[in-house]
């Protein structure tokens, strides 16, 4: 394990979230980020005006390409779009990387409410990429679409523990970002455990790109050969703070910080 992380997402021109917040975290926390483009989103931190996705032969060729040279120790995907994406991404890691250890966050609609997974694709990522993942790491309207359950509470959270997990990843993170209320918990549910993590939610706009990444720092922890549980408890930890040190840049949900890792360069 040497912390290489392929990241299959979209980009987002805000440098927020998707692609952009990937590859800052993967590099803040150490780790090495190559990617695999599957959409360019005409993206800030109002929102989503328009979507271009990647042709699917060049979306499987960038993996094809990466695999075989360069090796990843995690696959981290996000936005995919189409059913036809999800096809090709499928495709080409089972024929390229069968035995990586895949995070699925499974992307759905952007903060502001832009569609960036098509309504007909749920089936198929949960068949192509959920399937045998590590870990999924659905936010809550995500786990509602993906159990057909409402989960709108903390007990709810809990009583979706098994059809999350007969989605069939070794693991799930149900986040409960989108809960009301100054408390909130994570639920990350294995095959043996139900662990909850709990914390005061921080007063803030600066939530853009929160879900991305929060994957990619699970990502880049498993790539480093550190168990789940504490990957995932890392993870949580480097979002806050980088919540908390947020630049509060643009005019809607701003971006994190996710260079509070990393040194300023010092000033002449
Ligand atoms: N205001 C907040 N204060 C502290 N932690 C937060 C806050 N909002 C989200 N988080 C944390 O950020 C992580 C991402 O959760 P969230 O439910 O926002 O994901 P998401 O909806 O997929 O995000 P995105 O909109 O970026 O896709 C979780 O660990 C959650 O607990
Ligand atoms: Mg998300």
């Amino acid at each position: 394990m040497s912390g290489r992380v392929l990241i299959v997402a979209g980009s987002d021109s805000g440098g927020g979230a998707g692609i952009q917040a990937d590859i800052k975290t993967v590099t803040a926390l150490g780790g090495y980020a190559m990617t695999a483009v599957t959409a360019v989103t005409v993206q800030n931190t109002n929102g989503v005006s328009a979507v271009h996705e990647i042709p699917d032969n060049i979306v499987s060729a960038q993996i094809a390409s990466v695999l075989p040279d360069l090796g990843a120790d995690v696959v981290k995907t996000g936005m995919l779009s189409s059913v036809s994406i999800i096809e090709a991404v499928g495709n080409a890691l089972n024929e390229y990387g069968p035995n990586i250890p895949r995070v699925v966050d499974p992307v759905m609609r952007a903060k502001g409410g832009h569609a960036l997974l098509a309504a007909d694709a749920a089936q198929a990522l949960v068949e192509r990429l959920v399937k045998g993942a590590a870990v999924v790491t659905p936010n809550l309207p995500e786990a509602e679409v993906l159990t057909g359950r409402e989960i709108q509470t903390v007990g709810q959270m809990e009583a979706a523990a098994d059809a999350l997990r007969s989605l069939g990843a070794h693991a799930v993170l149900l986040k409960g970002g989108h809960l009301e209320g100054a408390h909130l918990v994570d639920l990350l549910i294995t095959a043996t455990d139900m662990i909850r993590f709990e914390d005061q939610r921080i007063d803030t706009q600066s939530t853009h790109g929160t879900g991305c990444t929060l994957a990619s720092a699970i990502a880049t922890g498993l790539a480093m050969g550190h168990p789940l549980e504490e990957s995932v408890a890392r993870a949580r930890a480097y979002v806050r703070k980088a919540i908390e040190t947020a630049p509060g840049l643009g005019h809607g949900h701003g971006p994190l910080n996710h260079g509070h890792t990393v040194v300023s360069f010092p000033h002449a």
